[in-house]
């Protein structure tokens, strides 16, 4: 694959419809992401119907913009990528199927992108980050309102998830934690702003699992732990906050460290997915990963959350190796980074 050859892009797996143009190189030609918070904020969370109709109404118009502002004829489009799972089916059906169409029309190949891999893979796209891109392994921890995963990456298609969470996912926790101190949704960083004015050690909150072998989370009792603090009434809401956040940033500090004890040879603390933008927790991560010297890496906010460049540029490493895929692969709701291993030499 030439330096210059031209992928699009698809992300369409939860709230975010997006699209990206990305060259082999690195190099972001065009991208565009709607989210689609203000569809879903009056249920209090994703509605599966809404996004998919929001989704196809939304993507034809992105991928025409990014080919636009890209300059790039479909027909000069090296490949199409879409997100073919995990998530929520009506959406990666939108999002797959459209691909499956663009590559149709213009006989280019078609690649079903696993959503975890792309997440894992982000920061190894050129100039995103300051420095050079982490060598494999590196460890990744996926801190995002659906997916909360200590996932050891050891090469391309070959992942191995260290341990997950027994309940919600730590994004769910602040927007669940958030919704009882009557902040809106998506509760995350409204919580951390709360947060801020409030003292993290004057409500007594557990640390779910801490100490315990292993890193995987749990965060349902601390949840309700919140939820029995707000009833009492005797705590300021924001000191709630700020103990809650501090609970949760102690326990991801914990599971850091056991997961880094389970993967002594890494080469880096990778940080994705929308509670990486959370202050408190990227300090409690940063402090696990110099203790041991490694760097902790985050990718700007916007390739951390859901987006195409990554799916794009996972596509990307998955050319190199002459990974594609056929038009009749169906999108799958689950689809454990696991079931990847051994698809690719790395
Ligand atoms: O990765 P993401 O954008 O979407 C997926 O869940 O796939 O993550 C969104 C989650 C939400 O639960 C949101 O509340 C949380 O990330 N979040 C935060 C912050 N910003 C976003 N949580 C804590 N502090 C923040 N500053
Ligand atoms: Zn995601």
């Amino acid at each position: 694959m030439k330096p210059d050859a031209c992928i699009l892009g698809i992300e369409s797996s939860c709230d975010e419809t997006a699209a990206a143009v990305l060259r082999a190189d690195g190099t972001i030609l065009a991208e565009a992401v709607f989210s689609q918070q203000a569809e879903h904020a009056a249920f209090g969370g994703v509605v599966p119907e809404i996004a998919a109709r929001a989704h196809l109404q939304h993507l034809p118009g992105l991928v025409a913009d990014v080919l636009q502002k890209s300059g790039i004829n479909p027909t000069a489009l090296h490949a199409v990528a879409a997100t073919a799972g995990p998530g929520l089916i009506g959406g990666l059906i939108v999002g797959a199927s459209f691909a499956k169409g663009v590559a149709l029309a213009h006989g280019l190949p078609f690649l079903a992108i696993n959503h975890l891999e792309a997440h894992a893979l982000t920061v190894r796209l050129p100039g995103l980050m300051p420095g050079a891109p982490p060598a494999f392994p590196y460890l990744l921890l996926l801190l995002s309102g659906g997916h909360c995963q200590c996932v050891l990456v050891e090469g391309l298609g070959r992942y191995h998830r260290l341990g997950s969470t027994l309940d919600d996912a730590v994004g769910e926790a602040f927007d669940k934690a958030a919704k009882l101190l009557g902040l809106p949704w998506p509760g995350g960083p409204h919580l951390e702003r709360l947060a801020a004015t409030g003292d993290p050690a004057l409500v007594p909150l557990p640390r779910p699992l801490m100490g315990r072998a292993g890193c995987d989370f749990s965060f349902s009792g601390l949840k309700t732990a919140v939820a029995r603090a707000v009833a009492l009434g005797q705590a300021r809401p924001q000191d709630i906050a700020a103990s809650f956040q501090a609970a949760v940033a102690a326990v991801l500090a914990d599971r850091a460290s056991h997961a880094l004890d389970m993967a002594p040879s890494v080469t880096a603390l990778v940080v994705a997915g929308g509670v990486a933008a959370n202050g408190a927790v990227r300090a409690a991560l940063g402090n696990v990963a110099t203790a041991r010297g490694l760097p902790m890496l985050a990718p700007p906010l916007r390739y951390c959350t859901d987006n195409a460049v990554m799916v794009a540029w996972a596509a990307v490493e998955r050319l190199r190796y002459g990974l594609v895929d056929s038009l009749a692969h169906n999108p799958r709701p689950r689809w454990p980074l696991a079931e990847l291993s051994g698809t690719a030499a790395a």
